[in-house]
């Protein structure tokens, strides 16, 4: 028989070295590398195989049609919903509403008389009963079971037979058998593979959730990838009720739909108008503050950026920005300073997308640097006026993608003007465009248009 080695791991890309070392060879990434005993066989190697070679023309197309789940925010981002036997990774932080999204899921298909199962390794039945009571969950196909021995799960699976399993966390997930420790990342990863073995083999949409590290990857993140279909990520700004989910990897679709949830008392609520809720509660006629059409995935968002400008003390001036790329904003203080003569270099200046979403698209550009002109001179732009560019270095206006989208959206919420750069197309119905050829020429054109 042959004997098991002690190797160390990496936890960001899951390469293996001889010896412990500061930083990975593999992957450079900097003390990542934990002890492990490695198994002389693969374990998954031992799954009988249950595939069939056919004739490509009598594949059954309708065998992977998605099943939508009911969340039409999550179905979204699945493009259609579970396929059945896919495997789907969910990650996010803790507390960002995970094991609530399933739950959610899980209910809405049950309600629909579809069975499905929910496995915790985390919280105790009564703990899952209680928030199911809260989220009107408590439907009878809904099976519920606290356990993190993988052989019991898949005992359950053949107990249960669901169309959909979901298992949270894939960390908590323990398999004796394996000879790799309890909660290491070869433990992790040969619990995924067995988990997905099953899953393809019974036909079960299984969805694992993932705990993401403090610097927002997934724990033995490349691994996992490679293991699961579908890699979906569940984030937010912990003191917003914001939270977007979004594919990573999508075996079966595209990953750049997104989906927008405001995280409430009575659960997670879907967002299908979030430029709305994003404006709801603009000041008119404040300096500073701007609306920029952005587009996340394939999706137009109307996003406030306010910027405050005052003096500063002694000692180097503050920069802070929110939901926003301070390397950016730097770079934009500059070209407004060298370009646009709106020097800000004794003032503090705080910038911020307002609603907790994530601003880093340089079509936004035009609209920061326009924000902070504002502040600074104190001169508002007009409420109905939206700004759409990414600003050169030499301090010219460039068009940006989707610009059509963009302004359909302004439009459909009002908005009647939009500054654009000199090279963009036409404008759709209801929107006048002014076309700028620089940044100084937009500043003085949006800061006086009436
Ligand atoms: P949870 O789903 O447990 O997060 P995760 O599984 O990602 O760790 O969500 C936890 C947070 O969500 C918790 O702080 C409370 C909040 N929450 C609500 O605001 N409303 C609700 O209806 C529920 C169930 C949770
Ligand atoms: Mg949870």
């Amino acid at each position: 028989m042959a004997r098991s080695r002690t190797v160390f791991r990496c936890t960001e890309c899951g390469g293996a070295a001889p010896q412990w070392a500061g930083r990975c060879p593999a992957c450079g990434e900097w003390n990542t590398l934990v002890e492990e005993v490695e198994a002389p066989s693969a374990p998954a190697a031992r799954v009988a195989p249950v595939s069939t070679p056919a004739p490509i023309g009598e594949v059954d197309p309708t065998e992977w049609q998605p099943r939508p789940t009911g969340i039409d925010e999550l179905d979204r981002v699945l493009g259609g919903g579970l396929v059945p036997g896919s495997v789907t990774l969910l990650g996010g932080e803790p507390g960002i509403g995970k094991s609530t999204l399933l739950l959610q899921a899980l209910a809405s298909l049950a309600e629909r008389h579809v069975q499905v199962l929910y496995v915790s390794g985390e919280e105790s039945a009564q703990q899952v009963r209680l928030r199911a009571e809260r989220l009107g969950a408590l439907q009878p196909s809904l099976w519920f079971v606290a356990e993190t021995d993988l052989a019991h799960v898949i005992a359950h699976l053949d107990q249960v037979a669901p169309v959909v399993c979901v298992v949270d966390s894939i960390q908590t997930m323990t398999a004796p058998d394996l000879t790799s420790s309890a909660g290491s990342v070869a433990q992790v990863r040969d619990c995924a593979a067995r988990l997905t073995a099953e899953a393809k083999a019974r036909g079960i949409a299984t969805i694992l959730v993932g705990h993401v590290t403090k610097d927002g990857g997934l724990a033995g993140p490349r691994v996992l990838e490679h293991v699961v279909d579908t890699v979906v990520s569940f984030e937010g700004e912990r003191h917003h009720a914001l939270r977007l989910l979004r594919a990573v990897k999508h075996r079966f679709g595209s990953t750049d739909e997104l989906g927008l949830f405001e995280m409430t008392e009575g659960g997670l609520v879907g967002l299908p108008d979030p430029s709305k809720l994003f404006l709801a509660d603009r000041r008119a006629g404040v300096s500073g503050s701007i609306v920029v059409p952005t587009i996340e995935g394939h999706r137009p968002l109307l996003v406030e950026l306010q910027a405050l400008v005052t003096d500063g003390g002694a000692g180097s001036p503050r920069r802070s920005a929110q939901g926003l790329d301070h390397g950016r904003m730097s770079f934009l203080l500059a070209v407004l300073q060298q370009r646009a003569g709106i020097s800000v270099s004794e003032h503090d200046v705080y910038a911020l997308a307002v609603g907790g979403v994530r601003l880093v698209e340089p079509a936004a550009d035009l609209a920061l640097a326009m924000a902070v002109a504002s502040a600074r001179l104190d001169m508002p732009v007009p409420d109905d006026l939206v700004a759409i560019g990414e600003v050169g270095l030499g301090g010219e206006l460039r068009q940006v993608g989707q610009t059509g989208r963009r302004l359909a959206e302004a439009a459909r919420l009002g908005f009647t003007t939009a500054i654009v750069p000199r090279s963009t197309g036409d404008a759709p119905p209801g929107v006048r465009l002014v076309r700028a050829a620089t940044l100084a020429d937009a500043v003085h054109m949006g800061l006086t248009a009436p």
